[in-house]
Formats: structure tokens, sequence, C-alpha cells
């Protein structure tokens, strides 16, 4: 695990905010779904938030604590930038850790029990830091486990590579994609929508979340010519302790 700061990310997600925000309000919709379940908790655990470019300032406001969990020293510095006046606005308390979430988890669940907790978008890139698809796919399978008696949600990679659709008039922006979690996803639909091209990428995070949940299927113009398909869904396993 690298713990050094990607500020190539950060340009980039600076100069792309315009060409990501419809991607941002359709994950938007799906943050703010959460307030739809009952009594939901007011700390969240943040994990992989970066400076949240992606994050909706509504959905922070609904929190009074947020703990950010990432391995990038930069990233409370940034999230401040980005969304102090929401904190200031909610007098939310946002709490930075440095380090691998993997890692930490155990010990922030323990420190929050009733935190909701968020992988916000980082679980896609897990068998670029493990180089192991195995041990990807033992600590993917593994989180639910993990996760027992919480409200937790991920958003994720699902799959990503190259299509020529122009971001702001692509076809696949005239749909809101639902999809149940661990059917086969309906890729021919989702390709043609983003005029895929040449050899994509499987991201591997299909055992995230559980069988038959509702989920979002959001699409991801990341960079141009480049689109990503993220996952999302909130799984409510509070009866489940
Ligand atoms: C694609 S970015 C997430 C974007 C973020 N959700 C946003 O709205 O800006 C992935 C982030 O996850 C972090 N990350 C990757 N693996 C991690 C890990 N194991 N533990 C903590 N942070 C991790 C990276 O440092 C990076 O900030």
């Amino acid at each position: 695990m690298t713990s050094g700061s990607d500020l190539h990310w950060h340009v980039r997600s600076f100069m792309a905010r315009r060409r990501w925000s419809a991607a941002r309000q359709r994950l938007a919709d799906w943050l703010l779904s959460l307030r739809q379940l009952p009594a939901p908790p007011d700390e969240l655990l943040l994990l992989g938030g970066s400076a949240g470019w992606m994050m909706s300032p509504e959905f922070l406001a609904g929190f009074k604590q947020v703990v950010l969990v990432d391995i990038d020293p930069w990233a409370a510095r940034l999230f401040r930038l980005n969304h102090g006046g929401t904190l200031k606005r909610h007098g939310i308390v946002l709490e930075f850790v440095q380090g691998d979430a993997h890692a930490l988890l155990g010990d922030i669940l323990g420190e929050y029990p009733q935190a909701c907790v968020l992988f916000d978008n980082f679980l896609g890139l897990d068998s670029i830091y493990t180089r192991s698809l195995d041990l990807t796919a033992r600590r993917l399978r593994g989180l639910r486990g993990r996760m027992r008696g919480r409200l937790w949600g991920s958003v994720h990679d699902r799959l990503s590579g190259p299509g020529t659709a122009d971001w702001a008039g692509a076809a696949c922006w005239s749909q809101h994609w639902r999809w149940p979690s661990a059917q086969p996803l309906p890729q021919q639909d989702l390709f043609a929508s983003v005029q895929a091209q040449g050899q994509w990428l499987d991201h591997h995070t299909e055992p995230v979340l559980p069988p038959g949940l509702q989920t979002h299927l959001i699409p991801w113009p990341i960079i141009p010519g480049r689109w990503h398909w993220l996952q999302a869904g909130w799984v409510d396993d509070r009866g489940g302790r």
C-alpha cells in the first residue's frame, strides 16, 4: 500500500468539475436516498473520501461528525477547501485519519459503533494496490461480514474503458440505471450508451454488495474518451447485529 498524495488526481479532478457534474448529481441522488431509511446516523465514516471531489454538500449536511479516512495526507486539507463552507454552516466536525481503510476498519468501527460507513469509490482500485486478484477478491468478499450490524454503503468502479460518447450528450444520461446487485450487468446496453470502444476493464467489485440489493449504475466520464460505470448501494444491516 502506498501512502503518497496523488496530486495528479487532485489536479485532474479540479479541471474536470464541469465534465463530472452530471455524474456528481447522479451520485448525490443515490447518496441522499440514505435519508429515506429510518433514523439515519449522524456520524459518517467516509473511507477513501479524498478531497470530496464527487461529494454532495446536501448529503454531508445531514451529519454532525465526519471521519475521513484516506491514505492521501492531503485529503483533509483539500476536503476543507472544497467543503469548508458546508462544514462550517452546519457545524459538522471533520476528523482525519491518514492510513489504509482496510487496516484501520476494525479500530474505527469500534470507536464509532453507531456511525454510517461509506466506501467512497476506492474499492475498484483495490487490485492496483494489492497486485493480486485473489487477495482483492478475498477482502472484498469479506467486507460484508465486517459490516454486520451497520448501515453502510459503497460506490465503486465496476467497469471502465474507452468510449467516444460526448460527456454532455451521451445516451447514458437518458435513463436512471437501476440494477439488482450480483445480477450480470446489462453490459451491451451500458457499452452502447457511452459508445464503448476497444478493451474494457472489469474491476472485480461484484462481491462488494449483497445479492439482490437494488443499486444505482452511474456513468462517469473520468477523462475525455474514457468512461467508468460505477455501482452504488446502501445496505441497512442494523437489525442483523
Ligand atoms: C477515486 S478516489 C475517491 C474519490 C473521492 N470519493 C472523491 O469524491 O473525491 C480514491 C481515493 O481513495 C483513496 N484510497 C485508495 N485506497 C485506499 C485505502 N485502502 N484506504 C484509504 N484510502 C484509500 C485514495 O487515496 C483516493 O483519495
